[in-house]
Parts: C-alpha cells; sequence; structure tokens
C-alpha cells in the first residue's frame, strides 16, 4: 500500500471515530491543515523532477479529493446525529391533554341588565344610556328635591372637588332618574324609555353597595295613567321571572318626584320564596314639577316613571341571599352562570 493510499485509510478511521464536530475539526487538522501529513508532502514535491512532480502532484491531489469527500460525509452524519439528538429531546408529546382555556361568562348582573332591555325593548321602550358624574340639579333639583330638603339626606353620595356652572359640586348620580331629565329634555313626546345603569351611594352592608345598578323607566304621553303603569310593570315581572304565578301590589309611599307615589311589592305563589311580600321597585305619577324640568307643559303631558334595583332583581331571580357575592368575583360563585 502506497503512503498516500495508507494516509486516506488513516484519515477516515480518525473521522469515523470523532464523535461530535469538535474532534472532528482536530482530525481534519491532522490531515488538511497548515502543518498536516497531506500539507507536508505537497511541500516536499518542491524538491522532486518535473516529472515525478506530475505523477505525484495528481496522486496527491486525488488522495486530498478522497479526504475531503470523507470528511464532508462525517460531518453530515455528525450533523445529522445531533439534530436527531435534539428533536428527540426537545420532542413535543402532541398526545397530552392541553391545559384549556377557561371559558368566559357574562356576570349575573349584566345577564339581568340585557334581560330588562330585551324584555322592554319588545313592548316599545327606548334604552338610554347617560353620566354617573351628574350635576346637583340633575341628580336632585330638577326632580323636586328642594335644597336643604330632608329626603336628600337618604341618598349621601360621593362628591367631586369639580363644581358645576352652578357652583355646586359635581356627584356621582345616586339614582337612574336623572335620566328621565336628560331623556325627555332632548326627546318629543311620546316619551317611552329605560335607562338602566350605576348608581352610588355611601352605603355599605349585605344588602347595599356603595355602587349598584339601577333601571329607570318613563312613560310621558297625553293620555299615560297608573293603569299603564300597572300594566307595563306587572307584565314585565310575569316576563322577567318566567311565572305567572306571582302577585303584585302597589304601596302607597312618597318621592318628591311623583305624585302619587307606590312602591311595587312583589310575592312568589310558589318555590322557595313563596308567601313573602318583597319590595322590587319605587314608582309613581311623574310629578307636574318634573314635567316642567322636562321642558314640558304639565297640563298637557302625563306619565308615570319607575325606577328598581339589577342586584335585587337578580337576587330574586337566582335566590341569591347576600349582594356582596356579586363584586367579590369569587369564581365558585359566578361560575354557576355560565
Ligand atoms: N329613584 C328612586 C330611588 O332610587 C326610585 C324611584 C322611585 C324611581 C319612584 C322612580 C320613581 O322613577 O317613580 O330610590
Amino acid at each position: 500500500m502506497t503512503e498516500l493510499a495508507r494516509l486516506v485509510q488513516e484519515a477516515e478511521q480518525a473521522f469515523s471515530g470523532a464523535a461530535d464536530s469538535a474532534s472532528l475539526e482536530n482530525a481534519k487538522a491532522r490531515f488538511l491543515g497548515k502543518g498536516g501529513a497531506l500539507t507536508e508532502q505537497l511541500k516536499a514535491l518542491g524538491q522532486a523532477d518535473p516529472e515525478t512532480k506530475k505523477t505525484l502532484g495528481a496522486a496527491i491531489n486525488a488522495a486530498k479529493n478522497q479526504i475531503e469527500a470523507l470528511l464532508a460525509q462525517r460531518r453530515q452524519a455528525i450533523a445529522d446525529a445531533e439534530l436527531n439528538e435534539r428533536l428527540s429531546s426537545e420532542a413535543i408529546d402532541v398526545s397530552l391533554d392541553g391545559r384549556g382555556r377557561g371559558v368566559g361568562a357574562i356576570h349575573p348582573v349584566i345577564r339581568t341588565w340585557r334581560r330588562v332591555e330585551e324584555i322592554f325593548h319588545s313592548i316599545g321602550f327606548d334604552v338610554a344610556d347617560g353620566p354617573e358624574i351628574e350635576t346637583d340639579w340633575m341628580n336632585f333639583t330638577a326632580l323636586n328635591n328642594p335644597e336643604n330638603h330632608p329626603a336628600r339626606s337618604m341618598q349621601d353620595t360621593f362628591y367631586l372637588e369639580k363644581k358645576d356652572e352652578t357652583g355646586l359640586p359635581l356627584l356621582l348620580r345616586t339614582h337612574t332618574s336623572p335620566m328621565q331629565v336628560r331623556y325627555a329634555r332632548t326627546h318629543t313626546p311620546p316619551i317611552k324609555v329605560i335607562a338602566p345603569g350605576r348608581t352610588y351611594r355611601v352605603d355599605s352592608d349585605a344588602t347595599h353597595s356603595p355602587m349598584f345598578h339601577q333601571v329607570e323607566g318613563l312613560w310621558i304621553a297625553e293620555d299615560i295613567s297608573f293603569a299603564d303603569l300597572k300594566g307595563v310593570f306587572v307584565n314585565f315581572l310575569h316576563t322577567f321571572f318566567e311565572t305567572d304565578q306571582l302577585q303584585v301590589r302597589f304601596r302607597p309611599s312618597f318621592f318628591p318626584f311623583t305624585e302619587p307615589s307606590a312602591e311595587i311589592d312583589m310575592r312568589f305563589e310558589s318555590g322557595p320564596l313563596r308567601g313573602r311580600w318583597l319590595e322590587i321597585a319605587g314608582s309613581g305619577q311623574v310629578h307636574p314639577m318634573v314635567v316642567k324640568n322636562f321642558g314640558l307643559d304639565p297640563e298637557r303631558y302625563i306619565g308615570f316613571a319607575f325606577g328598581t334595583g339589577i342586584e335585587r332583581l337578580t337576587m330574586l331571580r337566582y335566590g341569591i341571599g347576600d349582594l356582596r357575592l356579586f363584586y367579590e368575583n369569587d369564581l365558585r360563585f359566578l361560575r354557576q352562570f355560565v
């Protein structure tokens, strides 16, 4: 065997003995590097006579090509092996169950809000939205609560430092009733609207929260009577609670913005709450002073208003005992409404 053939064989053995690319590159240097065995041979060629140069030079080149081919082969094999190893160590088990994403749901209070809108919309009521930051005039005075009247203190609220143009501080609305005024002043009768939204009071216990939701109702035309109020509201309760098995009574009461005024009570004739009268809304025939503040002639226009609590409706519908559950965001509670 010639010297060159032996070198090729040695290179082949050295390459296949290299387990990774680093040792392969070391092995390469031994044969093809500057001081490598083949390079030495080429250097020695300088002293040879022209005839030998020709044949030996060709043989050295052939050996070099062979070794380079062997090197390329081994490089590829090592790269493949490394890739395979990475693939198998980083493998994803696609048969494993995913972690899953929770399914979101509508909060029970908002569910009721939407349901109330649907029911009133189906009998021709508009749905209106308005500001939660109100002026003193809209929240109290326009609704026939004279300044300094004790009825105001029943609705203590949060005041802002910012004042309105009359110099009175702005406040968080204590009820949705100012929406009666806002809506009536910008629409012409017949006016038939509900206004659901957030309201605020300085109150906090099992049945009161500083922020809560109400829905206001207003129907004003030339001939709207208390009988219409009864018809609309009783029908609403039957639809909302999905039962005719409930009684409704109108109990005389007082609100500055209605005259006469009534509180609306209801009583289930079946189910867990059967037999107990439950307060559900305030209502009445809109006071002539308020109709005037709507910008309308009280001699011509008449109608009713009502206001009810959205949390209250939700608690009765689902049998929830503590109002605070709505605001704690405890998923164990909320999941029941998915
Ligand atoms: N705004 C009253 C409250 O928050 C509820 C109310 C009573 C609204 C009578 C009305 C009404 O529209 O006519 O206590």
